[in-house]
Parts: structure tokens; sequence; C-alpha cells
């Protein structure tokens, strides 16, 4: 078993290598964002709405799913069938394999595409979702002893690195909770960073916590997200924890607390249909908006 563990580790890091080894880092036209935070913050709900307000405005989307959980699928709206069909990452290498009976590291590295767009890589390795949102997952994790993550994270990681994204086209990175992960490989090539918190202590800690790390990564937007928010204390409270970080952040939106988010669960899309004039519509729409702008600014160098 425990050489079974190893022996694919191995496999998967290889596979990451070679998607490396066929990756060129040209300057591209579209932009990343990044969207992390405690657990339970309202990170995968905020990325889901985030992906169909892009796609709505006729932006490609690519909505990663870095929490091996795989609820993001659920929170775009797929069907609960159509989900437990999707073939995670690390699946589809052996997939991949198979089909060509190469081995990785040897020969599917020829089948990559030199700078692929975000269909060239969605066709290889991801799915189509509702309002043509394209949807990549890292799926479940072959579970070493340490419970370390790092060759799934590594294998998702290469392939976002490897898409060259044209104009209009927008990864979206909903991450696993915590801090942990939010390391150099997921931070090189992201523009924009959530943050996303609630207005209790140990959230806004971890948002404390990765605005610095943001910053010493370089990654040249970061906002803030308070999220849950019923009333003007909230914000206040959230205010005297961040203390001289705040002014770290680029900017700042505010999502109120939402009763009708519990009913649709996981699927955020009828809340773009049946509520979309709530303050809580409202408030994502913002922030999609300020997104667009400093990644549209940042390329035209404005
Ligand atoms: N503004 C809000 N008002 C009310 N409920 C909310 C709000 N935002 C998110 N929620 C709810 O909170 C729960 C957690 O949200 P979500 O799964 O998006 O968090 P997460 O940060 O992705 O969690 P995890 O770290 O476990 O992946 C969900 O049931 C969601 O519907
Ligand atoms: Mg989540």
């Amino acid at each position: 078993m425990i050489s079974e563990v190893k022996a694919q580790r191995t496999k998967v890091l290889a596979a990451a290598d070679t998607i490396e080894k066929h990756t060129i880092n040209e300057r591209e036209q579209g932009f990343r964002v990044v969207i992390t935070g405690k657990g339970g913050v309202g990170k995968t709900t905020i990325t889901a709405l985030l992906s169909h307000l892009f796609s709505q405005k006729q932006f490609t989307i690519l909505a990663v799913d870095e929490d091996p959980q795989m609820n993001l699928p659920y929170a775009i709206g797929v069907p609960r069938d159509e989900s437990e069909r999707i073939v995670p990452l690390t699946h589809n290498l052996d997939y991949v394999e198979e089909k060509t009976g190469a081995r990785p590291g040897e020969g599917w590295g020829l089948m990559l595409k030199l700078n692929p767009d975000v269909s060239d890589v969605v066709n290889r390795f991801g799915v189509k979702g509702p309002d043509g949102v394209n949807i990549l997952v890292m799926g479940t994790v072959i579970q070493a002893a340490t419970g370390c993550l790092c060759p799934e994270n590594a294998l998702l990681e290469s392939v976002v690195r490897y898409i060259n994204l044209r104009e209009n086209e927008v990864i979206l990175m909903d991450t696993q909770a915590g801090v942990e992960h939010f390391g150099r490989a997921i931070a090189q090539g992201f523009d924009q960073a959530l943050l996303v918190t609630d207005p209790t202590f140990n959230a806004v800690q971890v948002v404390k916590h990765s605005v610095r790390l943001a910053k010493e990564l370089g990654i040249p937007s970061v906002h803030l997200i308070i999220n849950r928010v019923r009333k003007e204390s909230d914000i206040k409270k959230v205010h005297d924890i961040l203390g001289d970080t705040l002014p770290l952040f680029s900017e700042q939106f505010i999502i109120p607390y939402e009763e009708e988010l519990i009913a649709c669960e996981p699927d955020v899309t009828p809340m773009l249909s049946e509520h979309a004039s709530s303050s809580f519509v409202a408030s994502i729409k913002e922030i999609q908006s300020a997104l667009e702008y400093y990644g549209t600014k940042q390329n035209v160098g404005i």
C-alpha cells in the first residue's frame, strides 16, 4: 500500500514536471485571481458567483478548485450526478497514459501544446459547467502518511501556469482553507488576490497573515472581502483586528449576510436569477467590476 502511494506520488510529480517543461512564460492578456481565507468564510460561494458574472459578461472563465473536497463544481451548479462523473486532474493522467500507452515524463508530454489557451486545457484536463463556466478540479488526493497534498498541488499549479491567457480570459482559483497552501507556486502569475474573512477573530487573523504573505510574494493587488456582515460594528471589528495591515489592501468589499443562500446552497445560481436585485448580489457584482478594472488596467499598463 505504502509503495503504491509512493509510486502514484512519483508519477504525479513527474507529470507536473513534464507540464512545466512545456510551459513558456510569455506576457499574457488575461488575468488571474486567487481566492483565499479561513475555512467556511465563503470562498467557494464567492468564486462560483464571480465565475457566473464574468461568464455573463462574455469572459472566458476558468474556475479552478484547489480544494480536494471538490465543492466548487456544485457551487457553480453542475448537477450532482454530473459532478460525480468529473474526472479529477490526477485521474486524468491515468486516462492520458492509457490512451497513449505512454509513461509520464516520457511520451505523453509530446501531446502538450505550446502556448495553450483556456479551451485547450479544459478540453484536455477540465469540464464545462453551466453558463459556459470552465472548471478544473484537483480532486481527491492520494493520502500520504503525512497528509501532505504537495504532489497534487504541484500538478494543478503546473497545469494552471501552463495556460497562456488570451484577451478576455480569466482564471479564478478557489483554494483550501488556511494560509499554508498560499505559497510561492500559487502566487506565481497571479495578479490579484481576494482575501475573504467574516467578522470573527480567527478568520481575520488568517487574512492578516495572508496579506503580508501575498505582498511578499509579489501579488500586485490584494483586496479584502468582509463577508456575512450584519451590522456596521462588524466592519469596525475587522478593521480593529487588522490594525496596521489595513492599508496593504488595494480595495475593500463588504458582503451582507444573506439568508437566502441556505435555501439554494450548494448551488449559487438561484441567487443570480431569483434574487438578482438583492444587496448581496449587488456586492458580488461590485467585486466583479473591480477585478475587471484592475485586470484590464494592468494589461494596458495604465
Ligand atoms: N454572505 C453570506 N451569508 C450567509 N451565508 C453565507 C454567506 N456567504 C457564504 N455563506 C454560507 O456559508 C457556508 C460556507 O461557505 P463556503 O463553502 O463558500 O465557504 P468556504 O470558505 O469555501 O469553506 P471551505 O473553507 O470549507 O471550503 C455555505 O453554506 C454558504 O452558503
Ligand atoms: Mg470552499
